[in-house]
């Protein structure tokens, strides 16, 4: 999907009540005081500030994200609420405009099923992750692979689901990327989502644990 038009439908959104998120990845993730972490897809914000809460002072959090409307509302409420500790990055997930080895926990929320090249984000999630250093992602994978003439239909991209893989697609690109082992914290039965059924699933990996590390 092309960035603008992402943009534009999450710019529309940030400023809406709606439901965003398909998981809860955060839920999970346990920052502790002094980690430095980044949320990929960060949205309005909301999971940012919870994490610049729990590492604390001598901690740091990212959010990155392409919407110019959703880093606007993530930025305001984090000014309101008085929380420093933290900074909004404007970004597409292929490329993550930090420095190699220099993040402990990586979450994400409903949002890499979005990516155009979904091996270079998990490339870049491997970059950036100290060793040892860990993520939760929550998404979607669908059962079967998504027919070819919905991947580019602007309303299945709008339902969220014209770019899900299948689980075996999902689980290979980890692998690929370098993640070792992975560890499958929840996963629903899959639910009917346009013309496929998807399944939602929250991950957790480490860098630099498995076999062969
Ligand atoms: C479904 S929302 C989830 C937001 C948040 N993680 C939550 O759970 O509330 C997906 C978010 O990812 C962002 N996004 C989608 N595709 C992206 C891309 N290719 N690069 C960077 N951000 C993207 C959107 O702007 C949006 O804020």
């Amino acid at each position: 999907m092309a960035l603008v038009e992402i943009n534009k439908r999450y710019s529309e959104l940030a400023v809406d009540d709606c439901c965003l998120s398909c998981g809860g990845a955060v839920d999970h993730s346990k920052p502790q005081p002094g980690e430095i972490c980044l949320d990929l897809g960060s949205g309005r914000g909301t999971d940012v500030i919870r994490m610049a809460e729990e590492v604390g002072e001598k901690g740091y959090v990212y959010g990155l994200d392409i919407s110019d409307g959703m880093l606007k509302k993530a930025e305001s409420t984090a000014r309101k609420m008085g929380v420093e500790n933290l900074r909004f990055i404007k970004s597409e997930l292929e490329i993550i405009p930090l420095a190699h080895k220099s993040i402990d926990l990586i979450i994400s929320n409903c949002t890499i099923n979005h990516a155009d090249d979904k091996q270079a984000v998990w490339n870049e999630i491997y970059r950036v992750l100290k060793e040892g250093g860990r993520f939760v992602v929550s998404d979607i994978y669908s059962t079967s692979p998504v027919p070819e003439e919905y991947k580019n239909d602007p309303e299945a991209i709008a339902e969220c689901w014209a770019g899900a893989v299948t689980r075996q697609e999902y689980m290979d690109q980890l692998a690929k990327a370098g993640f070792k082992s992975i560890e499958v914290i929840e996963e629903s039965v899959p639910y009917e989502k346009g013309k496929v059924k998807v399944s939602s699933i929250t991950i957790k990996g480490t860098k630099g644990k498995g076999c062969c590390n």
